[in-house]
């Protein structure tokens, strides 16, 4: 069960969602647990994040009998962004083997907080394609504009960002930000209320990059 925060913005309440996120929140857990915990976490959110796939109905032969069922109608596309994001990648190819994956490298400068997009590779797909932007933190939300408008200027219309803990705030603003130009949804494990002046989110989980990578 999804709770609809609004219509762009999905919260998703899963028991093991919750479970998963008090591991990543934990101090006291060591990266490799943090890197599985992550994966395990993205796989719950991927299955969440897809809700909105559309299908189409194709016509099938069971070894009993001929049937109809429904598969995915569209190219998938994620794209995970540096560092952190690169955690989630493998919990999304799990349940999606045949996406395309498209990398950005964005690093967020640690005093004035702008974000520095410094590689890009986006590879060809159709107009209609899905597109997943995958970064676990969701903090001042420079990073996840300057993703957004990338995939925009690729002509991507059709972007999920999905992450583990967003400032509720920054969803707010680029949900509305945004919205009448792409149909653009986020789906997130956790919605924190407070961002520190050092531009982390509180209570968040620290840094998921170095938290990860083991980067510490
Ligand atoms: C973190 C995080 C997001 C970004 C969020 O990455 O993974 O990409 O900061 O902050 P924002 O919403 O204020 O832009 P960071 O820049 O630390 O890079 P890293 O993943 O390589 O550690």
């Amino acid at each position: 069960m999804n709770k609809g925060v609004n219509d762009s913005i999905r919260l998703v309440d899963h028991p093991l969602a919750a479970h998963k996120l008090s591991t990543l929140r934990s101090e006291d857990t060591p990266y490799p647990v943090f890197r599985r915990t992550l994966k395990e976490l993205s796989l719950i959110l991927a299955v969440e994040a897809t809700r909105d796939l559309s299908t189409k109905e194709v016509k099938l032969k069971t070894p009993l009998k001929e049937t109809t069922g429904k598969v995915i109608d569209r190219e998938i596309l994620l794209v995970p962004i540096f560092r952190a994001g690169l955690g989630m990648l493998d919990g999304f190819l799990e349940i999606l083997p045949d996406a395309k994956v498209g990398f950005i490298g964005i690093y967020r400068n640690e005093r004035s907080l702008t974000p520095r997009k410094y590689y890009h590779n986006i590879p060809k797909v159709s107009k209609d394609v899905f597109a997943f932007i995958l970064d676990p933190m969701i903090a001042t939300g420079g990073s996840i504009r300057t993703a957004i408008e990338l995939l925009f200027a690729n002509d991507i219309r059709t972007i999920t960002v999905v992450s583990v803990i967003a400032y509720s705030k920054t969803l707010e603003k680029l949900a509305e930000e945004f919205s009448p130009n792409l149909k653009l949804k986020f789906v997130t494990a956790a919605l924190d209320q407070e961002l520190n002046d050092k531009g982390f989110i509180v209570p968040g989980l620290g840094d998921a990059g170095d938290r990860t990578f083991g980067s510490l």
